[in-house]
């Protein structure tokens, strides 16, 4: 296979090297282009352009492959703890015993945050979207740290900060439901695994104890696991846009929940709940619904169908779907916002709409129904998926600042006006 591109401008033949990954995928490097040919590239949202070179994340859209650090999803949704996933992400590596249990010992040392915190949290109006409350309290959290605000300094400061915001963010996203629900705010419990630890903070309550269930512990660590990471999606490459600036890490994951909560990103799983909830109370059927899709009627998408990169399957949404099928009657679940969904995704897959633009379930299609199921309302699904995602935040951001990624600074082809002189306002149409 050749090693160079040629490209022909204005007469002249340039070569761009190319570069490949380990698993054969192969990039135009164009670092020199503008230097040599005076031109840039355009290629809005990023389409098809790689904006870094990482080992943490592979996928392959065509095939439904995903892999982290090597291992297929599948595998590592079968057999591993959410804790497992997590170093391996960050740390490159399937913790041994002895790494695995400090790590688990680090992440209970530092679970509780600061009293303080609850002032800033209680400010907020009863009713506020979690994702706003939890963008900002993660945010704010370096103000705790001052120390964590130069993620260039020592690698073990920068190793402290990476378990704090790890440890803490259970606690944080539990606070939200507590809020929410008007009860007070529980602390970590040090003997419990950090799934379990972050179901008793969200669901115990102090005039009790409180027993996980094993089942939800199960579907919630498996969940979590699926979400763990997947490349230079949205809000991971703004892990490495803002931290490219030499942001901190509280700061950086702050913007990556912002990012998440799009509902193009992380926002879709709770939109596909309300959308199946429309659907059964406005009485339509599941074909008169996707009918108003393919109209495009006021933009209305099928939320929960289509992916920027999985043109074939979404390897998560398979696993997800017998998930839920599993979690629903071991918990003795009925709901019908589930058959709706199959319903859906029977008449979609049929549908030479969504065939021809190759339009699949996506991990968020079914994952709301398990949320749900575990007892979750609709606003708290994308505090899960930010949960879920967020070792892989970290492991983004640990490799950008130590591969010392370049600030991000991309170009832009203007198409404003030309220079004009200024009018004084009596002149002015
Ligand atoms: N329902 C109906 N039509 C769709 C959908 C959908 N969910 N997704 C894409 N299309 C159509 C779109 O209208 C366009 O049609 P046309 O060629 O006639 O203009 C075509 O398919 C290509 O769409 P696109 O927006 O150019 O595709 P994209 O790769 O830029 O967008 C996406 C990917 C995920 C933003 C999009 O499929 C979408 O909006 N899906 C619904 C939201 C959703 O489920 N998001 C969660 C993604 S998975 C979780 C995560 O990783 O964040």
């Amino acid at each position: 296979m050749s090693n160079v591109a040629k490209l022909e401008y204005n007469g002249q033949v340039y070569e761009l090297p190319i570069i490949t990954g380990t698993e054969n995928e192969s990039s135009v490097d164009i670092r020199k282009l503008r230097d040599t040919t005076g031109l840039v590239t355009f290629d809005d949202g990023y389409k098809n352009t790689g904006s870094t070179k990482s080992k943490i994340t592979f996928i392959d859209g065509d095939k439904g492959i995903l892999r982290y650090r090597g291992y297929g999803i599948e595998e590592l949704a079968e057999k591993a703890e959410f804790m497992e996933v997590a170093y391996l992400l960050i740390y490159g590596k399937l913790p041994n015993e002895a790494e695995y249990t400090e790590w688990k010992k680090q992440m209970t040392r530092h679970s509780l945050v600061h009293e303080d915190v609850k002032k800033v949290f209680d400010a907020y109006p009863t009713g506020a979207h979690p994702m706003g409350q939890l963008m900002t309290m993660v945010g704010m959290m370096s103000s705790f740290y001052p120390n964590s605000q130069d993620p260039q300094k020592m690698e073990e400061d920068r190793n402290l900060t990476i378990i704090r915001v790890m440890s803490k963010m259970p606690n944080l996203c539990a606070m939200m439901y507590k809020k929410r629900i008007g009860h007070p705010v529980m602390y970590p419990t040090n003997e419990l695994r950090y799934v379990e630890d972050y179901l008793s903070m969200t669901f115990g309550n102090p005039c009790e104890k409180f027993t996980v269930d094993p089942v939800v512990a199960s579907a919630l660590n498996k969940l979590l696991i699926l979400h763990a990471d997947h490349e230079q999606n949205c809000s991971a490459s703004t892990v490495r846009m803002v931290g490219s600036a030499g942001t901190n890490l509280w700061a950086t994951i702050s913007a990556a929940i912002a990012a998440l909560w799009g509902p193009s990103h992380g926002g879709a799983n709770q939109e596909v709940l309300e959308m199946l909830q429309e659907i059964k109370d406005s009485g339509i059927t599941t074909k008169q619904y996707v009918e108003k899709v393919k109209n495009k009627e006021a933009g209305v998408r099928l939320m929960g169908f289509g992916h920027r990169v999985y043109k074939n399957f979404d390897p998560r949404a398979t696993i997800i779907k017998k998930s839920a099928d599993d979690v629903l009657k071991k918990l003795g679940v009925v709901d019908p916002l589930l058959d709706i969904a199959m319903e859906l995704e029977q008449m979609a897959l049929s549908d030479s709409y969504f065939v021809e633009r190759k339009l699949y379930p996506n991990v968020d299609f079914y994952s709301g129904i398990i949320y749900r199921a575990l007892g979750y309302p609709t606003d708290m699904f994308t505090v899960l998926f930010a949960l879920g995602r967020l070792p892989g935040w970290v492991a983004q951001w640990k490799e950008m600042v130590e591969e010392k990624q370049p600030i991000c600074r991309p170009r832009q082809i203007y198409m404003g006006e030309t220079p004009r002189a200024y009018q004084s306002i009596k002149d002015r149409k």
